[in-house]
């Protein structure tokens, strides 16, 4: 039986999903996995740059759309911050990337992966989070799955986003448990739920 737990976060601003990001970044141990989903413009990469900042590293975390895996291994635990985005699921098992969890030809550190829905096989235990933009505080509930880099898409170029953080496996758990605790006072968390699956 795997155990999940979900919780969802409205951010009604940038700051609050890096608050999420760097909060995070104090919790995760070598050989955390982190799996982004989200359209594009939803904030991956922005989540990253803020999460890495608050592991210690101090060079820009860019987008990795085109080199595909990024290393840095300034920080407290060397990040591996991968985005499949031009690949086809099809492609991905080729570039072997259990090699970053596996802990034996890589030091073992952060794996993050943007795009992560393209992988076919997603690794047992892992922390998935995905962010949606949002319309504004008064319509938190109507979640647009838009590209926010689409012109016409003005409507909602809007901070706001709704941050699902899903824990799959007792490490993981251990991990959101903590963060929901501490971040709680700060960032209204709209729901916890817990489930057997
Ligand atoms: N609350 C927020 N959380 C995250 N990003 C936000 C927020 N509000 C505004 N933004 C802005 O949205 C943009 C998100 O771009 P980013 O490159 O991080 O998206 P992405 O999900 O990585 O896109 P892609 O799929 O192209 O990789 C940034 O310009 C960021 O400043
Ligand atoms: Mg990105």
């Amino acid at each position: 039986m795997t155990e999940t737990v979900k919780i969802e976060i409205y951010a009604d601003n940038l700051s609050v999903t890096q608050l999420i990001a760097s909060q995070l970044a104090q919790l995760v141990t070598a050989g955390t996995i982190i799996l982004l989903e989200g359209n594009l413009g939803s904030g991956k990469t922005t989540f990253m740059q803020a999460f890495g900042l608050a592991l210690g590293i101090s060079a820009t975390i860019t987008s990795p759309t085109f080199t595909l895996i990024d290393e840095y291994i300034e920080g407290r635990l060397p990040l591996y911050h991968i985005d499949l985005y031009r690949l086809e699921p099809s492609q991905i098992p080729s570039l072997h990337l259990e090699e970053y969890w596996r802990g034996e030809d890589f030091p073992l550190g952060v794996v993050a992966i943007e795009w992560a829905s393209k992988l076919l096989t997603m690794p047992p235990a892992h922390l998935k989070i995905n962010l949606a933009a949002t319309i504004s505080s008064q319509n938190k509930d109507e979640t647009k799955n838009l590209d926010l880099n689409l012109e016409d898409d003005l409507e909602v170029l809007s901070e706001a986003r709704l941050i699902h953080l899903i824990a799959q496996g007792e490490t993981y758990i251990d991990i959101l448990t903590t963060l929901c605790a501490e971040a709680e006072t700060k960032i209204l968390v709209i729901s916890n739920a817990k489930q057997h699956l």
